[in-house]
């Protein structure tokens, strides 16, 4: 049996109040938690602090703090960016890398993320590794092995035990993300699935039963039961829901 997860994305959104409002209003409702069920809040750097103190008070070890993106490099002269070791200290145990929109806008490649990816597990942290494919692949139908190559430069470097210990995937076709058109059951389970397979041909049985892998892309308090219902779906990548309790919630239950 594997865990299951909901992780938010909060992107680049609400002030600091409303990201301690959200935060606490979540946490008083979500104490049933089991043990393996996990919630990640994945917030913009500036209210790290912010997010980790209510968590904190909380003391709910089902409920991770996240980040959005690091740097590869240890220190030094990259101005505006923040490091492993930095969110580390900060209390953050989760990071997405390969986010699409980091991918389209700020031109990060799979060689970077492999060195991103490589930097976290390095400092002991988790890593929320995206994946998926833009439309004009999809209607291609070329979706798989476009996902195979993000994978394989990314991630397939790594020694089982690195990769089984640290790396949850999330599979975030663009065609869903914000757009209000989700990955139909079947096309989710049919992707993860596949990428379940992957992991199985080069790492084993044993891994790839175990690794997490979230689906993301307009998953909502609508669609979320019926997503992780799937065999192969472990949970659910959260941009647009996770701003507001009464929409961020349901998704969690939708793990029970
Ligand atoms: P939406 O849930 O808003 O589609 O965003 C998904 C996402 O990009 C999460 O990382």
């Amino acid at each position: 049996m594997r865990k299951k997860m909901v992780a938010g994305n909060w992107k680049m959104n609400l002030g600091m109040a409303e990201a301690k409002d959200l935060t606490e209003n979540i946490l008083k409702e979500c104490r049933s938690l089991s043990q393996d069920q996990l919630v990640v809040f994945c917030v913009p750097y500036i209210h790290l602090h912010t997010v980790a103190d209510v968590i904190a008070q909380a003391n709910h070890k089902q409920v991770k703090l996240g980040a959005q993106n690091c740097h590869d490099k240890q220190s030094g002269a990259y101005t505006g960016e923040i490091s492993a070791a930095m969110l580390k200290e900060c209390g953050v145990s989760h990071v997405i890398i390969g986010h699409s929109e980091r991918r389209q806008y700020f031109h990060e490649s799979n060689e970077f993320l492999k060195a991103k990816t490589n930097t976290l597990i390095a400092q002991s942290m988790q890593v929320i590794f995206c994946c998926g494919e833009p439309l004009e692949i999809r209607n291609a139908g070329t979706q798989n092995e476009y996902v195979a190559d993000q994978l394989k430069e990314s991630l397939f470097h790594l020694s089982a035990a690195d990769l089984q210990g640290h790396i949850t995937i999330a599979y975030e076709p663009i065609w869903a993300i914000g757009t209000g058109v989700t990955a139909t059951t079947e096309q989710a389970q049919e992707m993860h699935f596949f990428i379940r397979g992957l992991l199985r041909a080069q790492y084993g049985n044993d891994l790839a039963d175990k690794i997490l892998i979230l689906y993301g892309g307009s998953c909502n308090a609508q669609n979320a039961q019926e997503l992780f219902a799937n065999p192969d779906v472990d949970g659910g990548l959260i941009g647009g829901a996770a701003l507001k309790a009464e929409t961020f919630l349901p998704v969690i239950q939708a793990m029970n």
